[in-house]
């Protein structure tokens, strides 16, 4: 469904400043594959996004998309993709059903075709009771299910979104996501799904693919499970005599299995591949050295400590939500790509 090649970005900013937004991103996306572009601001999902939806053309390099070639075929890509870009894309003055009716004529749709497909969407995104209602009157969860719905007009089998759930309420959030995940599974031939996110735990529970991307390249591709066996392992927290942390830190270092330790005060934090399968061994070899643990406890690994064990850095940290400033000039919205 998507092939990319060495696919590159640089934008010039000045005649001293040429800001590599895309380093030679190589990737392949099957038919059906649902995959999270997860990173922080300023990684280049937005612009990776654009270059697959022709937006703006490659520096260099490849991308096929949907069977053909961006820079040589861009129309027959834009008919084959739907693309619901970050921030609101609908117009606001516009009545909820017309904007999708409006899209579809964008499309080539006859009149009929494009009524019956706009209430199989109002239907599938919950929005039947908004449809007489103007955009601007729209929640912010129903404006985005609005943006998808948009997005999803001409019935196309790949569907890129970025960032569709930021500024949403977890609520909302939740809600968005179960209804993309609905429309996926109703829909009669697999739907690809590529869409970008700040938020870790939504790639982690609903993507069956992450790439995580940095400074303009994929830094770690995998299912997120695999991700955080590999990258990060698990974190045993032990509780111990503030005297006697320094003599099981000594302990963890040598188990088996043993990737890091971290010593604060009375804490020590072992990171390990197998934290409930090390425990016992730990605590046999704590006792046995006569230090008493006061508290034990195995957490699991999150996307951000995959994203911390790659780069050193927290996303979380990173991930505010609000682009660099120089980015927002130019984020396109669905309106402008497909008009
Ligand atoms: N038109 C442009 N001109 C100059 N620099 C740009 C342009 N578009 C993007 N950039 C820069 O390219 C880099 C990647 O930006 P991009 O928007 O792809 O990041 P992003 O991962 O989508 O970030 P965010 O999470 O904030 O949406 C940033 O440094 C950004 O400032
Ligand atoms: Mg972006």
């Amino acid at each position: 469904m998507i092939r990319t090649r060495e696919l590159t970005k640089d934008f010039v900013v000045s005649r001293t400043r040429t800001v590599h937004a895309v380093r030679g991103i190589s990737l392949d996306v099957e038919p059906g594959e649902l995959v999270a572009v997860l990173g922080p601001n300023g990684a280049g999902k937005t612009t990776t996004l654009r270059m697959l939806t022709t937006l703006i053309p490659p520096t260099s390099g490849t991308a096929e998309v949907a069977g053909y070639d961006v820079v040589a075929h861009p129309d027959r890509v834009r008919a084959a993709i739907g693309y619901v870009g970050q921030g609101n894309a609908a117009g606001a003055s516009q009545r909820v059903r017309d904007e999708l009716l409006t899209q579809g004529e964008v499309y080539g749709l006859d009149r009929r075709t494009a009524r019956r497909r706009a209430d199989e969407l109002l239907d599938a995104l919950d929005l039947t009771e908004q449809a007489d209602r103007k955009v601007e009157s729209l929640s912010g969860g129903q404006r985005r299910r609005l943006d998808v719905a948009v997005g999803l007009v001409h019935s196309p089998s790949l569907l890129f979104l970025d960032e569709p759930s930021t500024g949403l309420d977890p609520h909302n959030r939740a809600n968005l996501w179960e209804h993309i995940l609905r429309m996926r599974t109703a829909s009669p031939e697999p739907m690809t799904i590529v869409l970008t996110t700040h938020y870790l735990d939504e790639a982690d529970t609903f993507a069956e693919r992450v790439l995580v991307v940095d400074h303009g390249e994929v830094i770690a591709d995998d299912t997120a499970d695999a991700l955080k066996a590999e990258l990060a392992g698990d974190l045993v927290t032990f509780r111990v005599d503030p005297d006697r942390a320094a003599t099981l830190a000594a302990i963890a270092d040598r188990a088996p299995g043993t990737r890091s330790v971290r010593t604060a005060a009375d804490v020590v934090e072992v990171r390990t591949a197998d934290g409930p399968g090390a425990t016992p061994g730990l605590l046999r070899a704590a006792d046995a050295a006569g230090v008493e643990v006061m508290r034990v406890d195995v957490t699991r690994p999150t996307l951000d400590d995959v994203f911390l064990a790659l780069t050193g850095r927290s996303l979380r940290e990173t991930a505010d939500g609000s682009g660099p400033a120089d980015t927002a000039a130019v984020r396109p919205t669905p309106k402008e790509v497909l008009a």
